[in-house]
């Protein structure tokens, strides 16, 4: 009886120094299976209690309880404090600053986007409202009622993709609207005058693509009628235009143009921005960089649209869109706008 109280107590001091150096709920695990589980030497000396006397069956039993009521105590408190190390280390590699921005992937706004709502700011400002129309004009809209009739040369100045018209209902010839001076004609249909719009979109012609021409641009139109309007205010509105776009005193220059749609016709140009007018690779040694054209709205215009030629005149320009944004941002090949380059459109 001696001996197997002995093994009991050599049992609880081997199981206290190992429950001294547990690291984990696992080795705790492992150590009750090695001193509580079925074949454990502990069990063997309860199920041998059968071969000892009363009195020594009680004095044993009395020490199996107290080794195996000590030890699951122990376990107990221990699995709890590994337990709660654990979840305080988890919370702390876990963490988080929910409250920090991190844009890895933040989205831009398209170059053209850019300065298209930029342009419209500008003239919002002026009192002009935006106007849209459609990218798939009749004939009439994107040319003869432009006074540009069928036959008339002014036809071959831009290249048109004609579209098949198989509709039974109607006898209008299609086209892909080559410019953005078809929204003239639907706005003042529309509305009559006074008017002041402007009108930024798609335009298509069918061109071979090179580093600064494509078969789908963007324009501006802009279009201002009232009474007693000149070629004064077609000056101080473009003016006042570029000169908050760019952030910086700009002058125009205005040179006769011909547009079957205008009458004066003008070319205009803006001081080169880079060399201050000195002459530079950009503005070709002229000092002046070549923008749009524009004119006094040609009196058939107005008729066409129901505008009484007498009682208003008024101004119309159309400038590329896309080569303003490639004039502001120095981009030097046209086709970068529409290839969805990620390196090309990350910088902006
Ligand atoms: C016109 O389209 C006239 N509708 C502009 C106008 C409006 C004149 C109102 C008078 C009154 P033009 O064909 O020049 O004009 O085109 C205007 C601008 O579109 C050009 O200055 C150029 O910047 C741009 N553009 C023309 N063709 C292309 C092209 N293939 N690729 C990129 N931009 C182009």
């Amino acid at each position: 009886m001696k001996k197997t109280i002995e093994r009991i107590k050599k049992l609880s001091k081997n199981a206290e120094g190992l429950l001294s150096v547990v690291q984990s709920t696992q080795d705790l695990k492992e150590l009750y299976d090695q001193f509580l589980g079925k074949k454990s030497e502990i069990n063997f000396i309860s199920k041998d209690l059968k071969n000892y006397s009363e009195q020594d069956r009680k004095i044993i039993g009395n020490e199996i309880h107290l080794f195996r009521s000590g030890f699951c105590k122990k376990i107990e408190v221990l699995k709890t404090r590994l337990e709660k190390e654990l979840l305080e280390g988890k919370l702390k590699s876990d963490w988080m600053d929910v409250t920090k921005r991190i844009y890895t992937n933040k989205g831009s706004l398209h170059p053209l986007s850019l300065i298209q709502k930029k342009v419209e700011l500008i003239f919002s400002s002026m009192g002009f409202e935006i106007a849209d129309g459609p990218e798939l004009e009749t004939e009439w809209h994107n040319f003869d009622a432009l006074n540009v009739p069928t036959g008339h040369p002014a036809r071959d100045m831009q290249d048109t993709f004609w579209i098949k018209n198989e509709s039974e209902n109607s006898i209008d010839n299609f086209v892909l609207r080559t410019q953005t001076s078809n929204v003239q004609i639907r706005e003042m249909s529309k509305s009559g005058a006074p008017i002041r719009i402007i009108a930024p979109g798609r335009t298509f012609r069918n061109e071979a693509i090179d580093a600064s021409h494509d078969a789908m641009f963007y324009q501006v139109e802009g279009l201002l009628v009232d009474k007693d309007i000149s070629l004064a205010h077609l000056k101080g509105v473009l003016e006042s235009f570029l000169t908050q776009l760019f952030g910086q005193e700009v002058t125009i220059r205005l040179r006769p143009g011909y547009f079957p749609f205008v009458e004066p016709g003008l070319e205009v140009d803006f001081s080169c921005l880079l060399c201050k007018s000195q002459g530079c690779r950009v503005c070709k040694n002229s000092g002046w960089i070549e923008f749009m054209g524009a004119g006094m709205v040609h009196p058939n215009v107005l008729r066409n649209c129901n505008v009484d030629p007498d009682e208003f005149t008024g101004f119309a320009f159309g400038f590329g869109l896309t080569r303003l944004v490639m004039m502001k941002y120095e981009i030097d090949d046209i086709r970068l706008l529409t290839s969805q380059k990620k390196e090309f459109l990350d910088q902006f």
